[in-house]
């Protein structure tokens, strides 16, 4: 059984998808031992504490004077601190790397909204993804569960499902669709290959 640190910056509707597939035995090899925000206002440290799950606000700015290797090594530390084995992003906007990467080289998932690696890298996230494939004009586009190393959205890609985009699609409707059809089913599977492992 492996244990589970879920990092966060908002609303939580993927870490939401993983409490509910721990619940219903989607994921039977891990549990979700530690959710960490780095904004104190995530919705998503609510979820967690409903779920009776130990939560922790680690800020770049605020706590970490803005040092991104300081920031990667609080992170890092809790991870420990809570002994974990298993990295999810559910949602986590910020950028690290340092310590928490190398110690977690392998175990790190992230969900990413589109089919990378289209729409991704650097400053490609959340509505900004989708307003990019609404501009472009693709016809599809959906969601990818990867490895995270030190390439933004560059690591080994676990999962990908496709979503259709239709008429009159606006970010905001594509980004619901892409949650309901995508990300909410393949980031559950991705973590219990990770933790069946
Ligand atoms: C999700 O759509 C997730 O894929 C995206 O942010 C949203 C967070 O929603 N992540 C990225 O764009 C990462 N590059 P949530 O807080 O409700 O899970």
């Amino acid at each position: 059984m492996k244990n589970i640190g879920v990092l966060i910056s908002g609303g939580g509707t993927n870490l939401q998808a993983l409490i509910d597939a721990e619940k219903s035995g989607i994921i039977k090899s891990g549990r979700i031992v530690c959710v960490c925000s780095n904004s104190s206002g995530a919705y998503g440290l609510t979820r967690a504490e409903k779920a009776g799950i130990p939560t922790k606000v680690i800020r770049k700015n605020a706590d970490c004077g803005g040092d991104i290797d300081e920031f990667s090594e609080k992170i890092c530390e809790y991870m420990k601190e809570m002994n974990v084995d298993i990295i999810v992003l559910a949602g986590f906007l910020a950028i690290f790397g340092g310590k928490l990467l190398k110690e977690y080289a392998g175990k790190i998932v992230n969900i990413h909204p589109s089919l990378i690696p289209s729409f991704c890298g650097e400053g490609m996230y959340g509505l900004k993804v989708h307003e990019a494939a609404l501009d472009y004009g693709v016809k599809v586009t959906g969601a990818t569960a990867h490895l995270v190393n030190e390439v933004v959205d560059g690591g080994k890609i676990l999962l990908q499902k496709a979503v259709e985009i239709q008429d009159g699609d606006t970010p905001e409707i594509l980004q619901k669709r892409v949650m309901e059809q995508a990300e909410w089913i393949i980031l559950p599977r991705a973590v219990e290959m990770l933790c069946s492992q």
